[in-house]
């Protein structure tokens, strides 16, 4: 089965950083793990020519000079101060990395507001104007090359934002704000993780970050923008129509909503352009018009404990109202 998340992004890895942030905690890693190893090879290398010293000594008698004694102090002596030093060294370069990712983001930087909630991301473009507001979930979109202010928060329990690749993990919490900054430097769709437990479904809340160039980054926010193709416009499939008089009339709009119609509810991700995303049920699965079916019949089945209700409508009803999802580009 194609998932196009999974192809693009197939792993998640702190050390293949593709933003500044990650770039940072990475070279701190990398400066832990040469001590590290060098240290031990150190160990191990003292630790052998001490037991082949030992069997030397065994042959030839105890060594009575005094200076044997000097000797084994001054060694003991210097071993215990390199170790204060090189501790000392690391919590300087970890300090270091923590103050260069502390640093605020210039004014200019993209904000984007992230919500979580069990167990989805509410993503939010915020604007002065009230109708260039962007409202999605699941799916960031970022320009790459300037600087992104991520603000988050949670309406329900504390989730954790995790984009290995981008950045470190941040808590969200609630009724309080914390922020996440970071300069994507290459673009590729990566793969993020709630990384704090947060209930049944804490494992399948997943998320994608789609970094591409400023351009591709800004048709793609115009594009969301739009209000939904309206179904009541000339030129539009008779299924369509149909498909949007089930989605008004079923319990859909209680929860959902799709700028341009009448449905405005938010207990669940907008649908607007649904389909410009690529998974669906927070990174779990692909997003085609079979998983939408699962979904609409039985939503705890594609996603135990969800609070989307089962909504087990006839076919006459169900193959409008897919007709009618699919048509949220
Ligand atoms: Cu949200 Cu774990």
């Amino acid at each position: 089965m194609s998932v196009p998340g999974w192809d693009e992004a197939p792993h998640m890895s702190a050390l293949d950083a593709a933003s500044s942030a990650a770039r940072n905690i990475a070279d701190l890693w990398w400066l832990f793990f040469w001590v590290a190893v060098l240290v031990w090879a150190l160990v191990m290398a003292t630790s052998a020519y001490a037991i082949l010293r030992r069997r030397q000594a065994r042959d030839d008698g105890p060594d009575p000079s005094p200076g044997a004694e000097r000797a084994s102090v001054i060694v003991t002596g210097g071993a215990a101060a390199a170790t204060l030093l090189i501790l000392f060294a690391l919590l300087i370069a970890s300090a270091r990395t923590s103050q260069a990712l502390a640093l605020r983001p210039p004014a200019d930087a993209l904000k984007i507001e992230v919500t979580g909630q069990r167990w989805w991301w509410l993503v939010e473009y915020p604007s002065d104007v009230p109708s260039q507001r962007v409202t999605t979930a699941n799916e960031l979109h970022v320009p790459v090359g300037r600087p992104v202010t991520l603000a988050l928060q949670s309406r329900d329990v504390i989730h954790s934002f995790w984009v290995p690749e981008l950045h470190g993990k941040r808590d969200l919490i609630p009724g309080n704000l914390n922020e996440l900054h970071f300069t994507v430097e290459r673009p590729g769709v990566y793969r993020g993780q709630c990384a704090e437990f947060c209930g049944l479904q804490h494992a399948n809340m997943g998320l994608l970050v789609v970094a591409e160039p400023p351009e591709r980054f800004q048709a793609w926010l115009e594009a969301q923008r739009a209000p939904a193709a309206s179904a009541s416009s000339s030129g539009v499939d008779a299924s369509v129509t149909d498909g949007e008089r089930v989605f008004l009339g079923a319990s859909c709009p209680v929860c959902h909503s799709v700028r341009g119609t009448a449905a405005a509810g938010s207990v669940g991700p907008d649908l607007t352009h649904l389909m410009s995303r690529r998974m669906l049920g927070a990174a779990t699965r692909p997003n085609d018009r079979g998983e939408l079916a699962h979904w609409v019949l039985d939503p705890h089945d594609a996603k135990l404990g969800t609070l989307m209700p089962p909504n087990p409508l006839p076919p006459e009803r169900l193959e409008p109202l897919l007709s009618y999802l699919t048509s949220l580009r």
